[in-house]
């Protein structure tokens, strides 16, 4: 089946077009935004690259929008790729190789970097240069390249995941949390002016409601209400139109989508309010481990809708509600939560 809120082809570009392009249109991540807007300042009256940086956070939270920002505002240009993308040390050799001085080079899910990719990026992160190794066996040898000065961006969904060696040649770390509804609620209207929108406040409170504290599912959302009001209404959003929209659409109340439902119905309904591991929880519902993790906790704990316990997760009073169940006498209270492990 179709799910009418993940994004085509189309609006992947389009939503290219709504990214922030310089700090002062990055909504939210107040303290992280003031960091890096004092790093990148320095860096730029010393005329010198900025410091390697690593941002971390859950999906869809502006990662990537961040990486360009840096190159925007440092005025350099930006190489883009990916962890799984560079299978051989070769491959990030010829990359950066490439670079002019100054350069930005964003390697998104650089967890995910093959282990001697890894081990080169060391050297060129530490002190600006390669050793290749040409050749094997006997008659091997090593040649040392001289790399232009260049800022390494990386990001990732979970820091724990990066190891240590590489964490601790990051000269600042970003991390990024869920944003709250009054900032999604700008950033929705940041994007209706872009899309050229019509929205009134209460419209846009009631898709920030419901976009998991995320900007991308902001977005996508405000796209399938705008669909909805150009075709049933008269393009105009207004809380009515955005509430009925959301419901045509299936997004509920609290904008859990299809996994966050499924995690739920796993621990109220399967195991009846008995705490349950990861594994067991990733299994139920058809997702990686590290997926659960990474991308449908940080909300569902946000939300005081589950809780992690040294036996497992638990689902919350809230949960049990939220489903339309009674809990048993037992179940949690969202807002007495317990220290997490
Ligand atoms: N602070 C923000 N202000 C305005 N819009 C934002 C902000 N952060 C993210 N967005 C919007 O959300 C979308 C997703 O952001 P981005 O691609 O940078 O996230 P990401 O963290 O790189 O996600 P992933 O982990 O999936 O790669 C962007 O297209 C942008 O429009
Ligand atoms: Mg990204």
């Amino acid at each position: 089946m179709v799910d009418p809120v993940s994004a085509s082809g189309e609006e992947e570009l389009e939503e290219v077009g709504l990214r922030p392009r310089s700090l002062s249109e990055f909504v939210g991540q107040a303290d992280l935004v003031e960091h890096l807007g004092i790093v990148l300042q320095a860096a730029r009256q010393r005329r010198q690259p900025v410091d390697h940086i690593l941002f971390a956070g859950p999906p869809g939270l502006g990662k990537t929008s961040l990486a360009g920002i840096v190159a925007a505002e440092m005025g350099t240009g930006l190489r883009i790729t990916a962890g799984p993308v560079l299978t051989r040390a070769g491959d990030l050799a010829a990359l950066l190789t490439d670079l002019q001085e100054g350069d930005v080079l964003f390697i998104d899910e650089i967890h995910r970097l093959h282990r001697s990719v890894e081990e080169m990026l060391y050297s060129a992160m530490e002190d600006g240069r390669l050793d290749i190794l040409i050749g094997k066996g006997p008659t091997a040898r090593s040649i040392r390249l001289e790399l232009p000065a260049f800022t390494l961006v990386g990001a990732t969904t979970r820091t724990g995941l990066v190891s240590g060696p590489l964490r601790d040649r990051f000269g600042f770390v970003g991390r990024l949390d869920l944003y709250d509804p009054a900032d999604l609620r700008s950033i929705v209207e940041r994007s209706a002016r872009i899309l050229k929108v019509q929205i009134d406040r209460e419209g846009a409170v009631r898709i920030s409601e419901r976009s998991r504290g995320t900007p991308r599912v902001a977005n996508r959302l405000l796209r399938r209400v705008r669909d909805f009001a150009e075709v049933r209404g008269s393009g105009f959003i207004d809380g009515t139109t955005a509430r009925e929209g959301l419901e045509l659409f299936g997004v509920d109340g609290l904008g859990l989508d299809k996994v966050d439902r499924a995690i739920l119905t796993t621990l109220c309904g399967r195991f009846g309010g008995q705490p349950v591991g990861l594994t067991t929880l990733a299994q139920c519902v058809g997702e990686e481990p590290d997926t659960i993790e990474d991308a449908y906790e940080p909300y569902l704990l946000q939300s005081g809708l589950i809780q992690r316990t040294a036996r497992g997760r638990v689902a919350t009073a809230r949960a049990w509600t939220h489903l339309g169940y009674d809990g048993p006498p037992g179940a949690p209270d969202a807002t007495n939560s317990p220290a997490l492990f």
